[in-house]
């Protein structure tokens, strides 16, 4: 049984998560799924609820930056990063500090860890209460679509988690932002809901990271080929219609679609991130009812959110792993 916890319910969720429990949580970027980030039953209890790869690390939440900073070795582009962005969707991968509590599972074993003081309400006054630094993933099955809704979560995960606090619809929409500082030149792990032009205007040009193939070892975990999967195929830049397909509108909607979910009619990528994961659940659920073949997404800019919606429907629409059924991990993504 999961319980479903509203916003007066604070102290019963902060409770569970100081007793080792799963607690997801409402931030600004997607539902969080939460354990107490320094007791390694915990951590395995998250990795085993969504199927997640152990080699996959995960982010720790804190109230505060001066909390945050306990546990990692912060510089000045990391110190000036935080002022801007902190509370906020912006993930800082950081060495390590000697005197860390975080588990070394919530870190997958590497020697950095990341981190992140999000700017919910309720993820705020729940991270403050708890006392404790949240390790939380989004809270979806691996692989699957990122949930934005209580609902969605316990679509997900209900009955393998301890509880949701329901905080209602998160507002960006789309996963923070992921910057490497771990080293001497910033590197963007995951376009998120920071753009990267202003983190550059703070800290100057930032590279990319290329994993070079799946699997352990890699630069960025989460930067795995199939993630955001509906479980219909998803074709991008579509500039017409084929017969079977549900469409994902942005702007102006392609004539003659049997079903369609309007991300921003005035394409605005900012409304269209905050629908992005809602409007790829309901498509998905009603083309399966209607009996489609296939989402079909209108072309997306690629600058501010956009570059962020666009990864993850690349990732929605890449080729996916063939599921063992024996395997829970069905993609190796969190
Ligand atoms: O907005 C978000 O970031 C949400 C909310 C709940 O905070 N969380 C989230 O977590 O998206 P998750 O686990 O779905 O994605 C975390 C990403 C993964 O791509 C993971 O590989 C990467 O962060 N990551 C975590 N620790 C890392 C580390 N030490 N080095 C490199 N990448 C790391
Ligand atoms: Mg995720």
């Amino acid at each position: 049984m999961t319980l479903r916890l509203d916003g007066a319910k604070l102290d019963r969720a902060a409770a569970l998560l100081r007793e080792g429990r799963l607690v997801a949580f409402p931030t600004e970027t997607v539902y969080g799924l939460g354990a107490d980030a320094r007791n390694a039953r915990a951590v395995a209890a998250i990795y085993a609820a969504k199927g997640r790869p152990s080699f996959n690390p995960l982010i720790s939440h804190f109230a505060s930056a001066g909390a945050a900073f306990t546990e990692v070795l912060a510089d000045d582009r990391a110190r000036t990063v935080a002022a801007h962005f902190w509370p906020g969707p912006l993930t800082l991968v950081l060495p390590r500090a000697p005197t860390a509590r975080i588990d070394l599972l919530t870190a997958a074993g590497l020697d950095t860890l990341a981190v992140r003081v999000p700017a919910h309400p309720l993820a705020h006054a729940l991270l403050e209460r708890a006392g404790v630094p949240v390790a939380a993933p989004s809270a979806n099955p691996s692989g699957a679509v990122s949930p934005t809704s209580a609902d969605h979560v316990l679509e997900g995960l209900g009955g393998r988690i301890d509880a949701v606090l329901d905080g209602g619809t998160c507002v960006v929409g789309v996963e923070s932002t992921v910057l490497d500082l771990s080293g001497p030149v910033p590197l963007l792990l995951r376009p998120g809901g920071v753009p990267e032009e202003a983190l550059a205007a703070l800290i100057g040009p930032i590279g990319r990271a290329h994993p070079a193939a799946d699997g352990p070892g890699v630069k960025a975990p989460g930067m795995l080929s199939s993630h955001y999967a509906p479980s219909l195929p998803v074709r991008l830049e579509a500039a017409a219609l084929f017969p079977g397909e549900a469409l994902l509108a942005f702007g102006r909607p392609l004539p003659d679609a049997a079903l369609y979910f309007q991300l921003s009619e005035r394409g605005d990528t900012r409304e269209a991130a905050s629908r992005l994961f809602a409007g790829l659940r309901w498509l998905d659920a009603e083309g399966r009812r209607l009996k489609l073949s296939r989402i079909a997404a209108q072309p997306i800019p690629a600058d501010g959110l956009g570059v962020a919606i666009r990864d993850r429907l690349a990732r929605a629409a890449a080729p996916r792993p063939q599921a063992e059924p024996s395997s829970p991990a069905k993609n190796e993504a969190s």
